[in-house]
């Protein structure tokens, strides 16, 4: 089978190889001739586990190849994938202009039948968007070529998307037609090996599911912040509770960590999306609005800590950051809570010095030189007033408290991702804080 992806970012990039990796002949396409440049290379606009291996694999095997040239590209397709971005625009929706602009790109070039993928996340209704744009552009060149619109959102994380795509818990397509399906099904039976289910549906299910799926998924994090906070209060432990709540399979014990808010680029931008696209249809999602209520105020939960700890006076001092991007094994700095904590910290006068695994780069871009930024992670403690964890990775899980306890000027934890034993660091004579913990 012969396929285009159409973008190269995060979503178009793994999905064209991963594709390539079960043997169908991928060709990636973009607009940006230097991110293509670069690909042919083997230089990647993102950092993904693993990706850059994988990408080098198949464009060797000449299974996977990087064009700008859309027109020649979709040729003897059976399918196009429109992964390009959808940024948010001034008022929170999904800007579809780059995926409509594909869409008339495809219907001016494609000279065979062709099912059309939405990949992108998408609000509900874009797919019959897709399909008036390619049909009026097949209108305009006087030609009735049959073609196919199918959705078929994304359900991957970032950091571990080569095996969400290689694995899927569930595959999704919308589609309205038998052949199309067969399409689908055909691209798709190489990655079910696991047995897990490709689930057909309408479109608008299609569309709708991946919202839903990433609403709920906030919802969990957003009421376990809250449950947290209560902890606090109450004098109980949420990691207990979590725990106890999480062993009823009906609750599931994932995604019930609290910490700081959710960030990326996704859970942001599809839950104002979704709250967004009820209120244009006069219907009002009040647990959405709590949820990113909660998530907002969460990104000053370790910050007012901070400024209790230090009865308000943090000018001079020193903070050390472990972790900036969103979450571990990316260096995706969108929405991460690290930004909203270091802005507070920069606006009292105190100094932060920082330290990520991967997303200094990346940081750079939004901090600039307003902090300093650490060698590494020991690096970042020398004189410091406080040890702020923000982002979980893993060689920041189990560190050699004895060294931290001598570089830095106070003993100060504050933990945003509750990865620190409480009374092992009360032992080792640290002042320890965690989310929805026993202070
Ligand atoms: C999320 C979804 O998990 C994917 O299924 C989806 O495909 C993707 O969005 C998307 O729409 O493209 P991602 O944004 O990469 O994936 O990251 P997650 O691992 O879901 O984490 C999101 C945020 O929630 C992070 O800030 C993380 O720290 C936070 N989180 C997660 C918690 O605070 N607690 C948890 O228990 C889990």
């Amino acid at each position: 089978m012969r396929i285009a992806v159409v973008g190269t970012g995060y979503v178009g990039l793994v999905t064209g190889t991963c594709f390539a990796e079960v043997g169908i002949d991928v060709t990636c396409i973009d607009i940006d001739q230097k991110k293509i440049e670069n690909l042919k290379k083997n230089i990647l606009p993102i950092y993904e586990p693993g990706l850059e291996e994988m990408v080098a694999r198949n464009a060797q095997k000449e299974r996977l190849s990087f064009s700008t040239d859309l027109a020649t590209s979709i040729q003897g397709c059976d399918a196009a994938f429109i992964a390009v971005g959808t940024p948010p625009g001034e008022d929170g929706s999904a800007d579809l202009k780059y995926v409509l602009a594909v869409a008339r790109s495809i219907g001016q070039n494609m000279n065979s039948y062709l099912v059309v993928v939405t990949k992108s996340t998408v609000p509900v209704g874009t797919a019959n968007k897709v399909r008036k744009a390619i049909e009026e552009e097949l209108e305009v060149r006087g030609v009735d070529i049959p073609f196919d619109v199918a959705s078929n959102p994304e359900f991957l994380k970032e950091g571990a998307a080569i095996d969400d795509f290689l694995k899927p818990d569930r595959i999704v397509v919308g589609v309205c037609s038998q052949r199309a399906q067969e399409v689908m099904k055909k691209l798709y039976k190489p990655f079910l090996m696991n047995g897990h289910p490709l689930i057909f549906m309408d479109v608008p299910s299609a569309e709708m599911t991946k919202y839903a799926a990433n609403a709920m998924l906030a919802t969990k994090i957003s009421f376990m912040n809250d449950i947290a906070n209560l902890c606090e209060i109450m004098g109980a432990d949420v990691n207990m509770v979590r725990k106890g709540i999480g062993s009823d399979v009906r609750i599931g014990n994932k995604f019930i960590y609290p910490g700081i808010g959710y960030g990326g680029s996704c859970f942001p931008k599809d839950v104002k999306a979704l709250i967004r696209t009820a209120s244009e249809n006069g219907y009002e999602m009040k647990v959405l609005k709590s949820v990113e209520d909660v998530n907002e105020n969460q990104k000053s939960v370790l910050y007012n800590k901070i400024l209790n700890h230090f009865s308000g006076d943090l000018a001079g001092k020193t903070f050390a950051i472990w972790g900036l991007s969103f979450k571990p094994k990316t260096d995706d700095m969108r929405e991460a809570p690290s930004l909203v904590i270091i802005q507070k910290l920069l606006e009292q006068g105190a100094k932060v010095r920082a330290y990520d695994p991967v997303a200094m780069k990346e940081a750079q871009h939004s901090l600039g030189d307003s902090i300093e930024y650490g060698k590494d992670e020991y690096e970042t403690l020398i004189d410091a007033d406080a040890l702020l964890l923000v982002t979980e990775w893993p060689e920041f899980r189990s560190p050699n408290f004895n060294v931290v306890s001598k570089l830095m000027k106070e003993k100060v934890v504050f933990d945003g991702r509750n990865i620190y034993d409480a009374t092992d660091l009360n032992e080792k004579g640290f002042t320890y804080y965690g989310i929805g913990v026993k202070q």
